[in-house]
Order: C-alpha cells, then structure tokens, then sequence
C-alpha cells in the first residue's frame, strides 16, 4: 500500500487516529451522512458511542492551513473472540487515498489485541469499494441478511 502521506501530499501532511468522544458527533455526522444505505444518525452515535463494548475512532488530518481536519471513522463491537464492524466512512473529499485501508489496518490490529479471532460485517452487495475493501482484508462472502437496510435491501453477510 502506498502511504497516505505520498498520496496526498497536497491536503494532509500528517493524520491521527483516536477514539471518538461524545462532543465529536457533530462533526461526524456530515461525513456519516455521505453513506447513502447506511447514514447514522447523531442519537445512532451518542448510543453506540456510550456502550461499554462498542468502539468508534476517528481518523483526522493536518495541513500547513488547517490542524485538525475530520476525515472518517470507523465503528465497532468487539465481545470476546468476535467483533462486528459496524461502520466505515471517509469523507467524499478524501476517498481513494488509502485512508480506509488505514483505519481497517488500525482495527484489524486494535482487536487481534484484545484476542479478537472472528470478525464479521454486513454491506450491501453493490457497495463495490466497500466490497473490495473488505475483500482485500480476507473477509469472505458467507450468506445474506434479509431486508437488512431500511428493511427492504438484503446485505451480503462477510466473515474473517
Ligand atoms: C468504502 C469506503 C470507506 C472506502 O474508503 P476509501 O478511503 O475511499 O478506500 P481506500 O482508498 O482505502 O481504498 C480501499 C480499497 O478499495 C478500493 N476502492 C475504493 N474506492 C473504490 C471505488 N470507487 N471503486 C472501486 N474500488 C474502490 C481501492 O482501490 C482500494 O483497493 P486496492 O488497495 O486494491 O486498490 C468509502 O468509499 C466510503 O466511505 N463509502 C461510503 C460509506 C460506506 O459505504 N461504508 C461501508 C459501509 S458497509
């Protein structure tokens, strides 16, 4: 993978990633608004965000103009052996510059950590660049989940 610094020289010299707090939502929730299937909402957050085994960190940006730039998130719930991605989102702006493949590096780690062994996720079968995210971390396709957005799509099931 090219580094996300190469890859962007221009907007973002430098990023970090830490965990999202509560007076973060406000900020989030444009970015998670992008997703078109799956847009959270701030009540979404504020709940996810208080649970004991639920965890959502924050990738940020830095450039000579602006510090603290907000690039994406990822979200997830980890108990025991098994977590559950929940969701991830870049900012339209920032997208194809290996900044998903960072956060999901980041996640992948933070949980084998912790002893995570299997992990799961639902995605809508025609999120192509989500799918191939995925697929690019070892998750594999394995079943359906029945009218799983909005109660009307099925999501394709994905295991590692
Ligand atoms: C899915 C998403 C998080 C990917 O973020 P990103 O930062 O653009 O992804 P990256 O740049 O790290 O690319 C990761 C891989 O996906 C591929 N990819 C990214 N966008 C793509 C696109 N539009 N078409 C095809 N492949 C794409 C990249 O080529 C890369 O694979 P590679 O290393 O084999 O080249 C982003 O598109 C997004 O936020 N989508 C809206 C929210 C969403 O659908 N989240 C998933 C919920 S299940």
């Amino acid at each position: 993978m090219k580094n996300y610094k190469e890859k962007t020289e221009n907007e973002c010299e430098k990023f970090t990633i830490r965990e999202m707090e509560l007076n973060d939502v406000d900020e989030v929730l444009p970015i998670a608004n992008t997703s078109l299937l799956n847009p959270w909402s701030k009540k979404m957050f504020l709940e996810e965000v208080a649970l004991p085994y639920s965890h959502c960190f924050l990738i940020r940006g830095e450039n000579d103009r602006n510090k603290d730039i907000p690039l994406g998130f990822i979200c997830f719930r980890n108990i025991g052996e098994e977590s559950e991605l929940l969701n991830i989102c870049i900012h339209p702006r920032h997208r194809q510059k290996g900044l998903a493949k960072i956060l999901m590096e980041f996640y992948i780690d933070f949980c084998s950590k912790k002893g995570v062994k299997n992990y799961y996720l639902e995605v809508h079968p025609l999120n192509i660049p989500a799918v191939h995210l995925y697929r690019s971390f070892d998750f594999q396709p394995a079943g359906k989940r029945k009218n799983f957005y909005q109660g009307e799509y099925d999501a394709l099931l994905m295991e590692r």
